[in-house]
């Protein structure tokens, strides 16, 4: 099993009479009769993704490798002086003087830091290290014996010295990395690049730039980032890595409130957050409250999901914000709505420009010369009910369509309520809610009209007391969930959990799939939850019910069974799952139609289970993979079998399929498609 197997290096292999208990110990039974003979109905390629929003530090200090925190001294806004922390002071005020002035070399971003040294190292008033100062980076930075990273900046001095570009431990007594620049006297700025090799590992370190030498210099736009990034474009490995291995068919970003903003002046400009990174203004986010350097900006966003291989969602903001004070809500009126579709379409020129066009040649410029495979943009987030929503909408709408007729359009305007009064490809849908009410939602979507524009179930998740930081009981409710759209992936087409990451030192909305902190991190129950799903995207969906007798109830239960093709592998895997919401153990008579044993290769064919000895249990940093899937070869595969799904629990069986069906099935198929396209 592909994908499942994965994970083994991870997670324990059990053996699988652990799965297949004796019959009394499990209280009640069920029969599930899948139709394997039934081709079914092909789900979306899109339809379990990702939602990444600049929340909880998830890309500042998070996913952006960045280790500066606050690069350009800008944070505390453009009146000098002006607080620059986290940076801080390194030496006494008898050795160094440190503060903000209006002398950057560049136009949006005015504020550099002047460090005057006033000790020197010829007269032994300076200590050995020097004096300067120091960046903490987000609660430490994580620097690795063996790593290297790059420091970039931009230094500007009346004298010539030496300046010193070291990671050091946060109390400055052991060096990781350092490396000397030679600074010449100069009236003009310089930018200067260092890579450093890392000699010890510290967690919790920082980076100083010091000077013995007497004199003033100014630095600007200070920069380190591991130089091992994912796929080399700056995303931190790991959290990438985690989010890859979900296999996600869409990447919806940047937000979220985010793009909103509390007030509009503070609204994810996407302009802003383009080309060199020198020349963004970075923005204080007024809704998650802390600033960004906006080095994960809009062309991170579409790189990102091109490096996942997954179709980016990009969110703009439609002119409105969220509330400034309780009765000045920000919208922007419809006659002067103008400038903000002109800025929507130029955000989409530089997705998908040529380079030739006004933006497809900034993109170009920052060494994306291709266009992003941009076809879906989001008209905000939860504005239905602001003012002039809809007049708003339709001026992007009509401006979009007529330039880019195939870019689907998702409006914020439930449409499983009423039918729209404007035309959309999808509307959003957002849900957070206690757990058993999203288990009872698994039939949201069983009655919706069909006839309208599609759903988009953007944000799901388990919130309040029955998620804790992220439990076992919010990751069973969110699976039902999800088989439910599974079940109802005519409508819904696409479905991320939200939100996706949390820097677990500055926790802005609880709970969240990811946890990290600068070195470590790891997934909660929901993050693992979706590991269920990821074969789901572009398989089929084979009709199957589940039966009990009068005295066995369903309640707890939902199913759903799967035909998954790998491309790669040329394999076809029959996935069947199920989640128990219950706290008693169901036995499940599994009864496959279509296919016999000699079909199934029981080397191919895998159970995972996830479950925990209790329903409220979560992970931790210590404790990473307490509630997560075990995978198990179901060596007793056949098309008829018993399953135990024990109490609280997800499970899937996943029956590899022999390759004189998988075959029959391809030239099945090709054969289907021959005669479609010829008749
Ligand atoms: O996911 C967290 C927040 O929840 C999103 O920013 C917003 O869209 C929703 O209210």
């Amino acid at each position: 099993m592909v994908d499942m197997m994965n994970m083994t290096s991870l997670l324990m292999i059990l053996v699988v009479a652990v799965i297949t208990v004796p019959a009394q110990l499990a209280h009640a039974t069920v029969t599930l009769a899948v139709n394997a003979s039934d081709p079914g109905r092909q789900m979306p390629s899109t339809l379990f993704g990702l939602f990444f929003e600049e929340i909880n530090h998830a890309g500042s200090g998070g996913l952006w490798a960045e280790l500066v925190q606050n690069r350009g001294f800008e944070a505390g806004g453009q009146n000098t002086p002006s607080i620059f922390e986290p940076w801080y002071k390194v030496g006494d005020q008898l050795q160094v003087s440190i503060g903000t002035e209006l002398s950057s070399p560049f136009q949006r971003n005015p504020v550099a830091l002047k460090i005057e040294v006033l000790c020197d190292s010829g007269d032994n008033s300076c200590p050995s290290g020097g004096v300067g100062a120091a960046n903490p980076g987000f609660w430490g930075m994580s620097i690795v014996a063996g790593s290297t990273y790059k420091v970039e900046l931009w230094v500007r001095s009346k004298t010539s010295f030496s300046l010193s570009v070291a990671f050091t431990s946060s109390d400055g007594t052991t060096v990781l990395a350092q490396s000397h620049l030679s600074v010449e006297a100069s009236e003009e700025w310089s930018k200067r690049s260092v890579v450093v090799a890392a000699t010890s590992t510290d967690h919790n370190a920082r980076l100083a730039l010091t000077s013995a030498t007497r004199g003033v210099f100014w630095v600007d736009q200070v920069s380190a980032l591991p130089t091992d990034t994912y796929k080399g474009h700056g995303f931190r490995k790991e959290l990438a890595t985690m989010i890859a291995d979900l296999k996600p068919g869409f990447l919806r970003f940047p937000g979220g409130c985010y793009v909103e903003g509390q007030r509009m002046a503070n609204a994810f400009r996407w302009r802003d957050s383009v080309g060199p990174y020198e020349e963004r203004p970075g923005h204080y986010g007024d809704v998650w409250n802390y600033w960004t350097d906006d080095g994960f900006g809009y062309f991170e966003g579409l790189q990102l999901a091109e490096d996942l291989g997954t179709a980016p969602i990009w969110v703009f903001n439609n002119a409105h914000s969220r509330f400034a004070g309780v009765s000045h809500e920000q919208s922007v009126a419809t006659e002067l709505i103008g400038p903000f579709v002109q800025n929507v379409l130029d955000g989409i020129e530089f997705a998908r420009g040529p380079v030739d066009s006004t933006w497809g040649a900034v993109r170009a410029e920052m060494g994306h010369p291709e266009p992003f495979q941009l076809q879906h943009v989001a008209v905000g987030n939860e504005d239905c009910n602001k003012p002039y929503y809809t007049s708003n909408y339709m001026e992007f709408y009509n401006a979009i369509k007529l330039k880019y007729p195939d870019i689907q359009i998702i409006s914020n305007c439930d449409a499983s309520i009423a039918p729209l009064d404007h035309p959309a490809d999808l509307y959003d849908y957002h849900i957070y809610t206690n757990a058993k009410n999203l288990f009872a939602m698994r039939h949201q979507f069983d009655h919706s009209s069909r006839s309208g524009p599609k759903a988009f179930v953007s944000e799901y998740a388990v919130t309040g007391t029955d998620s804790g930081t992220g439990s076992l009981y919010a990751a069973l409710a969110e699976a039902a969930f999800l088989i439910g759209i599974e079940l109802n992936s005519d409508l819904v087409q696409m479905a991320s959990y939200a939100p996706l990451f949390v820097n677990a030192n500055d926790r802005r909305w609880n709970p969240d799939a990811i946890v990290f902190n600068s070195n470590q991190q790891y997934g909660t129950p929901s993050y693992w939850m979706q590991h269920f799903f990821k074969s789901s995207n572009g398989a089929h969906l084979i009709p199957s019910t589940v039966q009990a007798d009068s005295s066995t109830s369903l309640a707890s239960i939902i199913t759903s069974a799967v035909r998954f093709h790998n491309a790669s592998s040329g394999m076809e895997y029959l996935i069947v799952k199920a989640v128990n919401f219950g706290n008693t153990s169901l036995n499940v008579n599994l009864a496959v139609t279509g296919i016999s044993a000699s079909n199934i290769i029981p080397g191919e064919s895998n159970i995972m289970v996830m479950t925990s000895s209790g329903v409220m249990d979560e992970n931790s940093f210590t404790n990473p993979v307490k509630v997560a899937p075990q995978v198990s070869k179901a060596t007793n595969a056949a098309p008829n079998m018993e399953l135990v799904l024990p109490a609280n629990s997800i499970v899937a069986l996943e029956l590899g399929l022999a390759p004189a069906l998988s075959s029959r099935s391809e030239s099945l198929t090709k054969f289907v498609d021959t005669f479609i396209s010829t008749s």
